[in-house]
């Protein structure tokens, strides 16, 4: 599928509003536009908030790692940046499952299985949510996308090798900025050209340490109540900014 951004792309109807990102349609069929706003939310939309500067960190961090795994042979959803809030994406049908990596324990993991956060994963795990905000996305296995017709299960395979994949290109990207990708959850959307990786990758959806201090960068800082939530999401995006050496470093 090929994509000009010569076109004039104008925005459409509101396909789809999230917990913190809308999707627009727009008057390519192929194409949406996906908006990041500064809206904060934890344990199933319980707690919520505004961080500062949200929506511009996360939609500049997205490109990057999305433009990044494009540049080593993933196909994503991305097409481009339109603005600092907002980026043209491709349209597809996500798949409902939330497709979680992991590399380190922390999170509902050592809840799960008594880990100690911090405890390294002989391999990287990946595990599935089923994307569902009425029963709170609970932890699902194979039998059970099969059951509900979620995914075929040639759609399973590719997924599981798709984020393997993610996984191999996004740690070594990460230990150079002196940081650990402690783990991430991953969202695949089906299109007429196979599976894309979709949504977002950012501190929202990540769990971040820097190496040497083992600082949290990520969206914990919010959930755990830790404080310079914004100073950490500043902090990733100005190590990717200066890695990629797009974008206006400390613009903010
Ligand atoms: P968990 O340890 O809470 O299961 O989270 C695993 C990873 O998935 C972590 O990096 C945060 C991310 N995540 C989301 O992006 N959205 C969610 O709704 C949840 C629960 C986790």
């Amino acid at each position: 599928m090929r994509v000009s951004m010569n076109e004039e792309i104008k925005r459409g109807e509101l396909l789809y509003s999230g917990k913190a990102k809308e999707l627009y349609l727009t008057n390519n069929p192929l194409l949406c536009i996906q908006r990041f706003s500064n809206r904060a939310t934890a344990f199933n939309g319980q707690k919520k908030s505004e961080i500062d500067n949200k929506g511009y960190y996360n939609n500049a961090i997205s490109a990057f790692l999305l433009q990044y795994l494009e540049k080593q042979g993933v196909s994503t959803h991305f097409v481009g940046l339109l603005n600092e809030t907002e980026m043209l994406v491709r349209r597809v049908e996500i798949i409902p499952i939330e497709v979680v990596v992991r590399n380190i324990a922390a999170g509902s993991l050592c809840t799960r299985l008594g880990l100690k956060e911090g405890a390294k994963m002989e391999q990287p795990v990946i595990e599935w949510y089923y994307k569902s905000d009425a029963l709170g996305d609970p932890l699902i296995n194979d039998d059970h996308i099969a059951s509900l017709d979620l995914a075929k299960e040639w759609e399973l395979k590719e997924m599981r090798k798709l984020a393997l994949k993610v996984n191999d290109i996004l740690v070594p990207l990460f230990r150079t900025l002196d940081l650990v990708l402690v783990d991430y959850k991953l969202e695949c959307g089906r299109s007429g050209h196979g599976i894309l990786i979709a949504d977002e990758i950012s501190p929202d959806t990540c769990r971040i340490w820097d190496a040497s201090s083992g600082q949290k960068l990520d969206k914990d800082r919010f959930r755990q109540d830790l404080g310079d939530v914004e100073a950490a999401y500043r902090e990733v995006y100005d190590r990717l900014a200066e890695m990629f050496g797009e974008g206006e470093k400390n613009a903010r």
